[in-house]
């Protein structure tokens, strides 16, 4: 594992575009698990701003809620495409994002593994930190083992979700599992914020612990993690 620490906001989402056009740069036709959430917020804004080309890049996502249509503004498609997608030359066939409103969740998680195993698995997953140590909707206590499936999210997780979208999210999540994260032949984790402090040490502290899933990466072989100086 491998720590950056950032002094302010500037440093954190220049030194995350600048892992992510690394390996753009070494693989144009990268394949990239993209995170939700004000953490990434910087790092999709400089990306749109750099002169690179994204057409050979497949783009998957972490997760989305249940029931949601991607027209949906709560949906976590609607909130890529609002923030990541939009005017980027992307072309739509490079985009298979979840569909949280699929008529069959199970034949939904199945078609979007096969869709990255189709792609040759993901080259980077790129992820942010829930403050339960939560990582896409893996929540405390999930297996590490698992692909794509449905998890019910945790009430913590609801009730902060719920404030930053402004409107209550639903209950359900369907979700990259843990084995599929961990699978990543690269992983960036983007940490910032107060909250994250108990959940980053609990990382930091070195031991595998399923209550905290962000300790899984522990043994992942390319983990970098970009994280505020303050939270050192
Ligand atoms: C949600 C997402 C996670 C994300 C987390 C942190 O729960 N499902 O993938 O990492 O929020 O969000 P933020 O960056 O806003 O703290």
């Amino acid at each position: 594992m491998l720590i950056q620490w950032c002094k302010d906001s500037a440093c954190f989402d220049s030194r995350a575009a600048d892992h992510v056009l690394a390996a753009h740069a070494r693989k144009p036709d990268l394949v990239v698990a993209l995170p939700t959430g004000r953490t990434p917020l910087g790092l999709y804004s400089q990306l749109r701003q750099r002169p690179v080309c994204f057409d050979r890049v497949r783009w998957f996502n972490l997760d989305e809620y249940v029931g949601l249509a991607p027209v949906d503004p709560l949906s976590y498609a609607y909130f890529l495409r609002d923030n990541f997608f939009r005017g980027l030359s992307v072309p739509l066939t490079n985009i298979r994002l979840l569909r949280g409103d699929a008529p069959d969740l199970l034949v939904e998680s199945e078609d979007y593994d096969r869709a990255i195993q189709q792609a040759g698995g993901l080259d980077l997953a790129i992820l942010g930190l829930g403050a339960n140590g939560h990582i896409a909707f893996n929540e405390p206590g999930a297996r590490w083992n698992r692909a794509t499936h449905v998890v019910e999210l945790s009430e913590q997780t609801r009730a902060t979700n719920s404030e930053q979208q402004g409107n209550t999210v639903p209950g359900l999540g369907i979700t990259m599992g843990i084995a599929t994260l961990r699978s990543a032949r690269q992983v960036l984790l983007l940490v910032s914020g107060e909250t994250k402090r108990t959940a980053l040490q609990a990382l930091l502290s070195g031991y595998p612990d399923p209550q905290w899933p962000v300790t899984s990466l522990l043994d992942h072989p390319a983990l970098m993690v970009i994280a505020d100086e303050g939270l050192r």
